[in-house]
């Protein structure tokens, strides 16, 4: 298929490019670099030793997106971009919902005018709300509490909503919403990873940051959770596996029975805040400094999915483990600076 990435130099964008072209599909890139950086195209085509199809476009500006469809002969959209911290997103609602909502919005228009009529929306956890409980099934009922705790969770959940309600008025149109848990780790070449602008907000960047030096030491945001070591649980998904989960997808499309999809991406396993820290000073030799402080406001005990439905129904499975999210996150940071 040839596929445009919207969003396609981000840290998942330019991971699921690669796995796509090395599955045998072709990829037009797009993303206005608002919090990613040409470098990983580049990078990108290091690692395949090929050309990427880019352009610098904004994806709600569409009389320049526009010029991509009509130029290129798309099978499918996937869609990478969009706002994406949390803590922003509460400061800063309005860009959240007028940047996420619109560009998608933006998108399936123009697919309707192009006639594409597949689409992947990268999605999250975040859309179950903060009573879900683990394992999380996709069918959950924490779904019809609607407790998302922050504009950037709303964003997500509205994008679910538009494009269940478009393939629901329009049976030629096929939608894959993918669920992801916590990304993490890096390619094996160490030339594409998280790259974030300032201080990270996420563990494992911080973490990175404390290892090599960077950053004096982590605050583990809480000891007093319902968990084995009182610190939070999330289940980390390496990102390579999690771009393998886009590739496994895409053989929805083929279905003529439904056209509305749905699977969590992630291993089903819970790891704490101090099991990582531990795995990534056995992945790296390295120290990782940590001070336990208070809680951090919205967070949960414990988050982890069932990843059953898309084993059975994609016959994909996560295979990198928290070591190698470990060495491979590590591997990134020093070979980038
Ligand atoms: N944590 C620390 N110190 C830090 C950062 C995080 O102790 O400096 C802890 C948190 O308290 C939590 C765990 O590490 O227990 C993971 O925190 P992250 O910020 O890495 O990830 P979250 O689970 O909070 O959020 C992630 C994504 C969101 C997404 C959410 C959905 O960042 O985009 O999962 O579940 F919405």
């Amino acid at each position: 298929m040839k596929i445009l990435v919207a969003g396609g130099a981000g840290y998942i964008g330019s991971h699921t490019i690669v796995e796509l072209y090395k599955s045998g599909h072709t990829v037009v890139a797009v993303d206005n670099l608002y919090n990613a950086k040409l470098k990983s195209i580049k990078n990108v085509e290091k690692i395949l030793k090929r050309p990427v199809p880019f352009y610098k476009i904004d994806c709600t500006d569409k009389k320049r997106l526009e010029k991509v469809f009509a130029k290129e002969k798309l099978d499918a959209v996937i869609m990478f971009q969009g706002y994406k911290a949390v803590g922003e997103s509460v400061k800063k609602p309005i860009a959240y919902y007028r940047n996420n909502i619109d560009s998608a919005l933006t998108i399936i228009e123009l697919m309707d005018k192009y006639n594409v009529h597949n689409i992947m929306f990268s999605s999250s956890a975040t859309v179950y709300g903060k009573n879900a409980k683990s394992p999380i099934k996709e069918d959950s009922d924490a779904l019809k509490l609607n407790d998302i705790t922050s504009p950037y969770g709303e964003t997500k959940a509205m994008i679910e909503k538009i494009l269940v309600d478009k393939a629901n008025a329009d049976k030629k149109f096929k939608v894959v919403l993918l669920r992801y848990f916590n990304p993490v780790g890096a390619h094996d070449s160490g030339l594409i990873g998280e790259d974030p602008n300032g201080t990270p907000n996420n563990l494992m960047p911080y973490i990175a940051k404390v290892a090599t030096g960077k950053l004096p030491y982590l605050k583990v945001y809480g000891d007093d959770y319902k968990t084995k070591d009182g610190t939070g649980v999330r289940d980390y998904i390496h990102v390579v596996d999690l771009a393998l989960g886009h590739v496994a997808a895409l053989k929805c499309y083929k279905n003529k029975k439904k056209n509305t999809f749905i699977y969590n991406l992630g291993t089903g396993k819970g790891t704490s805040v101090l099991d990582l820290v531990k795995a990534y000073e056995k992945a790296t030799g390295r120290k990782v400094k940590y001070k336990i402080v208070e809680r951090r406001a919205g967070d949960v005990d414990r988050l982890y999915c069932d990843p059953k439905k898309a084993k059975t129904e994609l016959g994909w499975d996560a295979k990198y483990d928290i070591v190698d999210m470990c060495r491979t996150s590590y591997n990134f940071e020093i070979n980038n600076k």
